[in-house]
């Protein structure tokens, strides 16, 4: 079987990384580079001598493709992806997929109708620690969940034409639609615009999933530590991904409380809880590149006519869940209810 054929749509922070991952990938050859910008392209042509580099995206059309790779700003993914669609190609699109469910959900119909491989770059759905912290709760071994808890602070990137949700949240919304395997019943979101007036730099983001589980996501461009954190907290044990530790980056705590035996609703008795503090385990992960995973993921589904893990319909519930969040931020924390 031929090789897919692969071309990239926007080389600007993250379109490199998509591309050396494709250039890279055995199944695949890295064909044709487009972007806008003129300085981008001379670092495409330097990098990647050998390949076509064009401005124009449409001109990728004419050069019998399989795929493109979309890594624009989000506010060009609907039009570019759809052109791509319209014209046969198989789509890996950056997240969030696009800025409007409606436009997600056209996009989906699209491959659908036009039986194409439709993918969004949840980089963290191929990372091997969230696959083991999905084991974690999926065993039982956390016990029942309480509740879980994402931060995704830095200081930085601001940026123009997004806010700290569109860009930080699709990581953790799309990790906990994973881990959980269920989507939210009811999303608020609270947000402020500290340096710029209207964009939101900091966003704490309420959902309430099936069974009562509760989730936060924070995210911020205005912290000054670095943080990529997911905790999970059970009846039982409680996990930690710690995203910013070399080789640790998980930790299962023995760790918890009962409440009293005493304990009646509303009257606490002799208040003595029961804490427990066992053993802190750190389970040894084997680290492979979570976007190559991805990327050579996208390949395999185009040859083996599969479903992405990434879907564009989980690409679309997340935008659907930022959108509500936007509108619960911009309306005062307002609790909204989601239907699917
Ligand atoms: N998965 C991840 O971890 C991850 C990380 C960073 C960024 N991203 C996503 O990747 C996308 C790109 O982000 P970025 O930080 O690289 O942005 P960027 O602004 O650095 O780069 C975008 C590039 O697209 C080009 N471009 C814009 N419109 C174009 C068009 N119509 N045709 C061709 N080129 C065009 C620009 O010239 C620019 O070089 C965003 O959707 C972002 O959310 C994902």
């Amino acid at each position: 079987m031929s090789n897919t054929r692969v071309g990239i749509i926007g080389y600007g922070y993250w379109g490199p990384n998509l591309t050396r991952n494709f250039y890279e990938i055995p199944s695949a050859d890295l064909i044709a580079i487009a972007d806008l910008s003129v300085e981008r392209i001379k670092q495409a042509e330097l990098k990647y001598p050998q390949v076509i580099t064009k401005h124009d995206y449409k001109e990728l059309f004419d050069l019998d493709l399989d795929a493109v790779v979309i890594a624009t700003p989000p506010a060009t993914h609907y039009q570019i992806a759809k052109d791509c669609l319209e014209h046969n190609l198989h789509v890996l699109i950056e997240k969030p997929m696009t800025l409007k469910s409606g436009d997600a959900e056209k996009l989906v119909e699209l491959s659908d109708a036009m039986d194409l491989r439709l993918m969004v770059g949840h980089t963290f759905e191929y990372n091997s620690s969230v696959h083991a912290l999905k084991q974690y709760i999926d065993s039982g071994e956390l016990g029942d969940i309480y509740y879980l808890d994402a931060a995704r602070l830095n200081l930085g990137l601001f940026q123009r034409d997004s806010n700290v949700l569109w860009d930080l949240a699709p990581h953790d919304i799309s990790i906990l639609l994973y881990l959980l395997g269920k989507k939210p019943i009811s999303v608020s979101a609270q947000g402020t615009t500290c340096v710029f007036g209207g964009i939101h730099d900091v966003a704490y983001v309420n959902m309430m999933f099936p069974e009562n589980i509760p989730a936060h996501v924070h995210v911020s461009w205005l912290d000054p530590c670095k943080v990529r954190r997911i905790t999970v907290v059970g009846s039982k044990k409680m996990a930690v991904y710690n995203d910013m530790e070399n080789e640790q980056k998980i930790k299962i705590y023995d760790k918890g409380v009962d409440a009293p035996p005493d304990y009646t609703n509303g009257g606490f008795g002799e208040f003595h809880c029961n804490y427990h503090s066992g053993d802190i385990t750190i389970p040894n992960i084997r680290f492979v590149e979570p976007l190559r995973q991805e990327c050579q993921h996208f390949i395999d589904c185009i040859v083996n006519h599969t479903r992405p893990i990434s879907s564009g319909n989980t690409g679309l519930e997340v935008v659907k869940i930022l959108e509500v969040a936007q509108h619960s931020m911009n309306n005062g924390h307002t609790s909204e209810v989601l239907t699917w």
